[in-house]
């Protein structure tokens, strides 16, 4: 059920570290990824082979790891996730969540995310029940942050109350019902995506260069976020969404008609790069060199435009649909244009030049372009621009 959902669990440093091994296999059954970080306090409670080895991830530990830095900074890190659980939180770690510090890894992951983030508080009854860990408590609740336990019963340290860290299957639970009762719960967005390819004859097509990769990168923010995405794609390269419906095509008629049939929706996002144009007289017997050496004349007829079509909609029309604007010159003019052409909601408009390396790429720089002017967003990952998208539609939605 939680398919396709990615948690970043980070380890405090506590005797019920161990069984934030057994929170790996409980959230790994449920169907999330699990990458791990512990803090340094928390190796001296569990290995991190063993968190490694169970979460089949490699573990993060240290802010200044280069190599780490150059796989991935700490701000991707912590945002690729959908759900940050800090498990065992130990009194020093919410005090630290609780003041904004960012003095190792795992603080300034807390410090640098936008993703929810929940704790498994566990530590000495006494040390739970001092009004600093209250107060720091009300601090983090206030703050949006989520707390699971903790349980009352035995500790390790031979005293009895509050403080013992929830079970595995607790902490599980509650970040199951976090993620999947995001704040688009009970949506349906539509997702176009990929290229599209028009035949020419039965072996030879029509495509363009893109992969699909900022498609999936979107579907996948939307559901995270609780959508239920139908997810219709031409021939892409990039991986398919996780927990979404996908409908595959491979023409832009056969888009269109895949895309009425989801409808109606609450949002849709045309992702796709569909061919403006399809073979007028695409044949089905294959084009053959001829003796004469005569070159065959391609006849060109338009496609059908999936997103002004649905945009210009009297009825179905759904609330919010958000095109894209793929330009090499111009770029702010002629994705303004597009959007009162096509009288969509939002554009994401970009700069797809060879120079730019974002066609085929991983990262995106993008502005968005809405009925209340532009917004530049920075140069960052095709994910980044998905989650931030994605955020901005729930906030539209609600
Ligand atoms: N689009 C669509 N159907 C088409 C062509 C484009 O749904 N037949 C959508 C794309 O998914 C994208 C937006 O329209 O969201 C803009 O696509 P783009 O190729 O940049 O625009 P075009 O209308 O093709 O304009 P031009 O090629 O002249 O720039």
């Amino acid at each position: 059920m939680l398919n396709g959902r990615r948690v970043l669990l980070i380890i405090g440093g506590g005797i019920a570290a161990y069984k934030s091994l057994e929170l790996i296999r409980a959230l790994q059954k449920r169907g999330a990824s699990v990458v791990p970080v512990m803090t340094r306090a928390a190796s001296e409670f569990v290995t991190p082979l063993s968190a490694s080895a169970l979460s089949g991830h490699k573990v993060y530990q240290d802010l200044f790891d280069l190599t780490d830095e150059a796989e991935m900074g700490h701000i991707e890190l912590s945002r690729s996730a959908d759900l940050i659980i800090v498990a065992p939180a130990t009194g020093d770690l919410m005090a630290k969540m609780a003041l904004g510090m960012a003095s190792d890894l795992a603080t300034t992951l807390l410090l640098a995310t936008d993703t929810p983030v929940m704790i498994a508080p566990a530590m000495n009854v006494r040390m739970w029940e001092h009004a600093a860990t209250q107060r720091n408590l009300e601090t983090l609740r206030r703050d949006g942050i989520y707390v699971c336990g903790p349980d009352e019963g035995d500790m390790a340290c031979g005293e009895f109350g509050f403080g013992r860290m929830s079970e595995p299957d607790s902490i599980a639970d509650a970040a199951a019902d976090i993620l999947l009762n995001g704040p688009l719960k009970g949506k349906h967005i539509i997702v176009t995506s990929g290229p599209t390819h028009e035949p020419i004859d039965p072996v030879r097509y029509i495509a363009n260069r893109s992969s699909g990769s900022q498609g999936t990168a979107i579907a996948n923010a939307l559901s995270a976020l609780g959508a239920r995405v139908s997810f219709i794609t031409g021939p892409a390269s990039a991986e398919m969404p996780e927990g979404c419906d996908i409908i595959r095509v491979e023409t832009a008629r056969e888009m269109l008609d895949a895309v009425q049939v989801a409808l109606p929706c609450d949002a849709a996002v045309f992702a796709a790069a569909v061919a403006d144009w399809r073979m007028k007289d695409a044949t089905d017997r294959k084009i053959k060199k001829n003796a004469a050496g005569d070159i065959p004349v391609l006849n060109f007829a338009e496609n059908p435009d999936i997103l002004a079509t649905v945009s210009q909609m009297k009825k179905n029309r759904p609330r919010l649909i958000v095109g894209f604007a793929a330009e090499t010159d111009d770029v702010l003019e002629n994705a303004t244009a597009k959007r009162e052409r096509k009288q969509c909601d939002w554009i994401v408009a970009n700069d797809v030049s060879p120079e730019t390396g974002i066609m085929g790429g991983t990262e995106n720089d993008v502005t968005l372009i809405t009925e209340n002017g532009l917004i530049d967003w920075p140069r960052m990952s095709k994910n980044a621009v998905a989650q931030k998208l994605a955020k901005q539609m729930a906030d539209e939605l609600k």
